[in-house]
């Protein structure tokens, strides 16, 4: 133990002085634990840059309490499970659907526009009991406004068409005298609820005119998963997980859908899961303990002290985040006969494997998740998505794939530097000094 406590001392001088010294080449054999590698996870790192030598790399905090002193602030609910029937945040559910009455005013394309921006459409009030419900709902915002829904008669008149593209139905709770259409009026609303005769019916109103609010509904949350989440800056490229007693539970990368591609392609339907749809976002989890424990026991003090950042490593690979797991060999041994391809070793990074490695696959089966041995136990593991992400916690490989990977696909010929990869350390001791292969 003397030893490494030198070595981490002389690791931490080497990086303080932002040096290239290779002093562990003193070192043919690094020192290293022999016990589980469970064991030997006393911390949680993640890499900035594709050259940890050159770059920082972020201790992340590992209790909760640790966490709000360094400034991560809750991310979403604050509650342990994510819940399938989880709306977006000022929305409320009902029959299984989230609404939300929006307390401003805007024509019909711009309020078509902040539904969609919001992962749904213009609300469609379908039956009696919907229509009920977005009555109370836009009157206890504002009961004096007109109310926007998405329902039209802009491609034919008297053709009255739901945002989804379903005729309407014999359902239509329209005012006296509606819809008259005139001065050209294709965009139906609610009337205020403090309307002389006509409170809370049907109109058609104007499409372009900018002072009607509107009222928006959208799909709750497909994606559910354990533990109280926690982001820094509000970016969740890195989110924590923390289980309900506080401890380090596992980590998620989140990544907006503003963010991908507008054609769709990411994620590739190839791999989906292990990506989850959380409304505006796409998610790829891990967890440090079993899933099932982080929300009903979690860990005490004893049992974090004693196992450290955790006991295992498990990939959520859908939308139940107790049996969609993928649990990953502790051992580098136990990968034989898997479907992990051994990759390169980058010394001082580590011992790559990547899911079904093939030289003539299509990049959009490239799967998300690789993970990391050193001196044969699993010590990390990392993201990998194909596109360029610009928060700071990505790398962006160019051109180096024969550094880590073998073979090389060929498709990533084109995809210099338009990769986005995160590396993530369950370790402390400074790897990458430590790390050899
Ligand atoms: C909605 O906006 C109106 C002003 O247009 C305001 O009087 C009312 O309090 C607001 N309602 C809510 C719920 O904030
Ligand atoms: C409705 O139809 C239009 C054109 O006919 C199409 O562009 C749009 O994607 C459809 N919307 C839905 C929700 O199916
Ligand atoms: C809305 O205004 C009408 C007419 O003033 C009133 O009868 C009704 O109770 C009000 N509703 C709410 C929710 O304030
Ligand atoms: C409504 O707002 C839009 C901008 O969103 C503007 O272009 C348009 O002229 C406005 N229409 C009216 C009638 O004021």
């Amino acid at each position: 133990m003397k030893l490494l406590a030198v070595l981490v001392l002389l690791g931490a001088a080497a990086v303080d002085a932002q040096s290239w010294w290779p002093w562990w080449s003193w070192f043919s054999t690094p020192a290293i634990d022999d016990s589980t590698p469970g064991a030997t996870w006393d911390g949680l790192r993640v890499t900035f840059g594709i050259n940890p030598f050159e770059k920082n790399f972020d201790r992340l905090p590992r209790t909760k309490e640790m966490a709000e002193h360094e400034g991560w602030t809750l991310f979403g609910p604050n509650r342990c499970t994510g819940l399938r029937s989880a709306c977006s945040s000022g929305y409320q559910i009902h029959n299984g659907i989230c609404y939300k009455a929006f307390n401003t005013t805007k024509n019909f394309y711009d309020a078509s526009s902040t539904c969609v921006a919001d992962g749904g459409t213009l609300a469609m009030p379908k039956d009696t009991d919907t229509n009920a419900f977005l009555i109370n709902l836009k009157n206890a915002v504002d009961n004096s406004s007109s109310f926007r829904f998405g329902l039209t008669d802009l491609n034919q008149e008297g053709d009255w068409i739901w945002e989804d593209n379903v005729t309407l139905s014999s359902f239509r709770p329209w005012g006296p005298g509606e819809p008259n259409n005139v001065r050209d009026e294709d965009c139906a609303e609610f009337f205020s609820g403090s309307h002389s005769s006509d409170a809370n019916a049907w109109n058609d109103g104007s499409c372009t005119n900018n002072d009607t609010k509107f009222i928006c509904q959208a799909t709750p949350s497909a994606g559910t998963w354990r533990g109280f989440r926690y982001v820094k800056d509000n970016d969740p490229a890195v989110t924590l997980l923390f289980d309900k007693n506080g401890f380090i539970a596992g980590l998620q990368m989140g990544v907006r859908k503003s963010e991908l591609p507008s054609d769709g392609s990411i994620p590739p339907q190839q791999v989906t899961p292990p990506w989850i749809e959380d409304k505006d976002m796409w998610l790829l989890t891990a967890y440090f303990i079993q899933p099932s424990d982080i929300c009903s026991d979690g860990r005490t003090e004893a049992e974090y002290q004693d196992e450290g950042t955790g006991t295992d490593l498990y990939i959520q690979t859908g939308p139940n985040p107790t049996s969609d797991i993928m649990t990953i060999p502790l051992q580098q041994s136990d990968l034989e006969g898997t479907e992990w391809t051994e990759g390169k070793c980058f010394w001082g990074i580590g011992k790559h494997y990547w899911w079904n490695l093939r030289v003539d696959m299509d990049c959009k089966e490239f799967y998300p998740v690789f993970i990391m041995y050193n001196g044969g136990k699993l010590d990390a593991f990392g993201w990998n998505i194909g596109t360029y992400l610009d928060s700071p916690r990505y790398e962006h490989p160019a051109a180096s794939f024969g550094m880590f990977m073998d073979p090389v696909p060929t498709c990533l010929a084109d995809h210099s530097g338009s990769l986005s990869t995160m590396h993530v350390y369950l370790t402390n001791g400074y790897p990458p000094f430590f790390n050899h292969c």
